[in-house]
């Protein structure tokens, strides 16, 4: 089983539509993929059209009096179910709090491993202990990254957060999320950063108003106009992040 999260501390930069899309077409591509909403927002959840609620709340999940498997739904499409949002994972720091706190999700999602080949997480934006978390469980950690001088920063940032971990860190790749091909700035620096840093992915993800459609459509992008330019970049997107995987 391999985990993927989508993180970033900034909000607005495109995890939950990386998250939704690349589920999709891992799941698309035989892999048993789940997606785990731990926004208490519940945009994934929303976009595949399930209601974002856990019986029993976050507090349930996490205090192991029910099991993740209990409160998973499946998704309209073959291969793809989902692990909704609940609004009270807003409390999500407090729960984590005792114990191991930083590797609990890690723990819970251990069990799963006979029954998916990829998980994918989807982040609320911040840096918390939900976050850590986060980051001690995904095998990668997927960084969408809005293409200014500063996002760079946000970017070393983290990949120093985590090569201060004990024990497994996750790879750190980052890609280009918005980026507008009629802004000099943007091509210069999607360009510059694809070539000269190795966990940048080298397929940028356009601007475009189709993938803000998804809102409308309830669907990934890469599902409801599979032949697009945006499900086009998404598709590329994945096949480069999983080159390295083994087949299903
Ligand atoms: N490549 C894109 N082109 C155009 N619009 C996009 C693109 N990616 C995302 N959006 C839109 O931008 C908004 C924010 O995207 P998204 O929800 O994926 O970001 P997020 O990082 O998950 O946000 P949050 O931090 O609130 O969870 C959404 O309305 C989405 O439809
Ligand atoms: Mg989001």
């Amino acid at each position: 089983m391999k985990i993927y999260a989508t993180y970033n501390i900034k909000g607005g930069v495109g995890k939950t539509t990386a998250a939704v899309n690349l589920a999709y077409l891992s799941a698309a591509d035989g892999y048993r993929t789940l997606l785990w909403d731990l926004d208490p927002q519940g945009a994934a959840s929303f976009l595949f059209r399930i209601k974002p609620r856990v019986k029993g709340g976050g507090k349930a999940l996490i205090r192991g009096t029910k099991a993740l498997d209990d409160a998973i739904k499946g998704t309209d499409f073959e291969n793809l179910d989902l692990l909704p949002a609940d609004f009270t994972y807003r409390n999500m720091d407090l729960l984590l709090a005792d114990g191991k706190p930083t590797r609990k999700i890690a723990q819970l999602l251990r069990p799963l491993a006979v029954e998916y080949d990829h998980v994918f997480l989807d982040c609320p934006p911040s840096i918390s202990l939900v976050s850590e978390n986060v980051m001690h469980a995904a095998d990668v950690l997927l960084v969408p990254l809005i293409p200014t001088t500063l996002s760079v920063r946000t970017l070393d940032q983290l990949t120093e957060f985590v090569a201060g971990f004990n024990g497994r860190q996750p790879e750190v790749r980052a890609f280009f999320s918005m980026v507008d091909r009629r802004k000099r700035l943007h091509q210069d620096i999607t360009a510059k950063l694809s070539a000269e840093r190795s966990g940048v992915a080298a397929t940028p993800i356009p601007a475009l108003s189709l993938i803000e459609r998804m809102s409308v459509e309830r669907a990934p992008v890469t599902a409801f106009a599979p032949r697009s330019q945006a499900a086009r970049a998404f598709r590329a997107l994945w096949d480069e992040l999983s080159a390295d995987g083994t087949a299903p």
